[in-house]
């Protein structure tokens, strides 16, 4: 439904004879948006590197209110999801725009656990990449590569195609990151098995054995599925960025996928988990965070306290303290309360916050501060947490690719502020 402007912008600027008229929208929550989109015919771009103050897009999958540690999805706060939903029920809210009734619900669950494997062919994709390969490359790579098996459903003007993609994708993403692990470890993979739950089955596909099962704490499970539904979507972040620009050149959805996954293992976005644990490894013992602190206070220094501040929180990040509590469970489960990392990331925390410099900055921590440490204790490694996050964010990157694909949209093409050399002759190499 096309924009209605409730005012208008008046831009007057120096030179120009005639001010320049913006139609302004108001959205169900949120800043108002000024309408630029027709000030190149007026001879200007808007200039907004990082896309700071710029809306990309309509959306009614998720809102964040930064100011206040807001995140509900499709209205429903993320609180109140942690507590009383699970992972493919929100997955199924993301897409469909409504909660399930529990036919709904039970249909959806059962549509997935019957796409969870992956063609045999695709087992070979895994020979091609060294046994030491970052998960995260393999990912890339096979994902893209799935959109070489469905053609039957590539026409992404077709819902019914679009939903199926959307039912693989989520479906398959558990089965192809379980496989990346058991590759770099050397083991046969495991093959997902129906009569477990998402979260269940996605951990007996990581940690069982030909020779042994793994039997699922409940705990533990309710912990990674809490992981998956603290991941699944957040508005225009970068990766979410990428799949609508690539999804808006019509390109197909697993290649698209397979770009989101791509943006996401940047240590500043998806990476940033991986990123925690490592930084944790270096500051080694609580003795070292002041001089850690230092080094992130200090500009010239390029370490930063990573899973910390954030693009839109500038307060705490309503996950990070559903992701701190979970921590605790799964530490005091395993019986590691006392975990030196949890204490170090706590101490690193509490500092933090109380640091002048953090206050002043409104840097909080957000969802990658305790989430690795949940994973390390799971016993899944640090190179796999990126790949987790992705895998927990393919319904939110889904339902975006799908909210655009089937609405009217066009091709993503930012202009710039070219500052290089004006028109020149060209010189023989001779002559230079
Ligand atoms: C995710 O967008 C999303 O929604 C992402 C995400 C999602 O679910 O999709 O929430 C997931 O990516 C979370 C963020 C994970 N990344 C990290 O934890 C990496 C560490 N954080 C920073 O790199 C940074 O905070 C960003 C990248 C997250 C945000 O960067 P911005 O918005 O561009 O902010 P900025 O870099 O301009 O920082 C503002 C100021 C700067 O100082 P000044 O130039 O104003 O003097 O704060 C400083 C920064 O130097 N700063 C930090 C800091 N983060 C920002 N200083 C020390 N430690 C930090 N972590």
């Amino acid at each position: 439904m096309a924009n209605q402007a409730t005012k208008t912008a008046t831009l007057s600027i120096e030179g120009e004879a005639d001010a320049i008229e913006l139609p302004v929208y108001q959205g169900a929550e949120g800043p108002d948006v000024i309408d630029v989109g027709n000030l190149t015919s007026k001879g200007y771009f808007t200039y907004d590197p990082g896309f700071v103050s710029t809306a990309a897009c309509d959306s009614e999958i998720t809102y964040i209110d930064g100011d206040n540690g807001v995140l509900l999805h499709r209205g429903y706060p993320i609180e109140q999801l942690a507590e009383q939903s699970d992972y493919l029920e929100l997955c199924y809210l993301l897409l469909n725009g409504e909660l399930p009734d529990r036919t709904q619900r039970d249909g959806f669950v059962d549509i997935i656990k019957n796409h969870t494997m992956v063609h045999e062919q695709l087992r070979h994709f895994f020979n091609g990449f060294r046994r030491d390969a970052h998960p995260m490359a393999i990912m890339c790579g096979v994902t893209g590569a799935l959109s070489a098996f469905y053609h039957d459903s590539l026409d992404i003007d077709d819902a019914s195609h679009r939903k199926v993609t959307a039912h693989r994708l989520i479906a398959k993403m558990p089965t192809l990151a379980a496989m990346s692990y058991k590759y770099s470890q050397g083991l046969p993979f495991i093959y997902p098995r129906n009569d477990l739950s998402y979260a269940e089955n996605f951990l007996h596909m990581m940690f069982a054995t030909p020779c042994e099962d793994y039997v699922v704490s409940p705990t533990i499970a309710r912990a990674m599925d809490r992981i998956f539904l603290l991941h699944a979507d957040h508005e225009q972040n970068a990766s979410t960025s990428t799949v609508r620009l690539a999804g808006s050149t019509g390109a197909n959805p697993f290649a698209c996928i397979a770009a989101g996954i791509a943006a996401l293992w940047g240590p500043s976005h998806g990476g940033a988990n991986e990123a925690v644990l490592n930084m944790l490894d270096q500051i080694g013992s609580v003795d070292n965070i002041d001089k850690y602190i230092k080094k992130a206070k200090d500009k010239d220094d390029p370490f930063r306290i990573m899973g910390f501040g954030h693009r839109v929180y500038k307060n705490y990040d309503p996950r990070a303290k559903v992701m701190q509590e979970t921590c605790r469970e799964v530490l005091a489960e395993l019986g590691v309360e006392d975990n030196p990392t949890l204490q170090m990331a706590q101490r690193l925390e509490q500092i933090a916050l109380e640091d002048e410099y953090f206050v002043e900055k409104r840097l909080y921590p957000n969802v990658d501060f305790y989430s690795g440490i949940i994973l390390k204790a799971i016993g899944i490694p640090v190179e796999m947490f990126t790949v987790i996050f992705a895998t927990g964010r393919t319904p939110g990157w889904i339902a975006h690719w799908n909210e655009m694909i089937s609405g009217p949209y066009k091709i993503g093409r930012p202009r710039q502020l070219y500052k290089g050399a004006g028109a020149r002759d060209y010189v023989p190499v001779d002559n230079r």
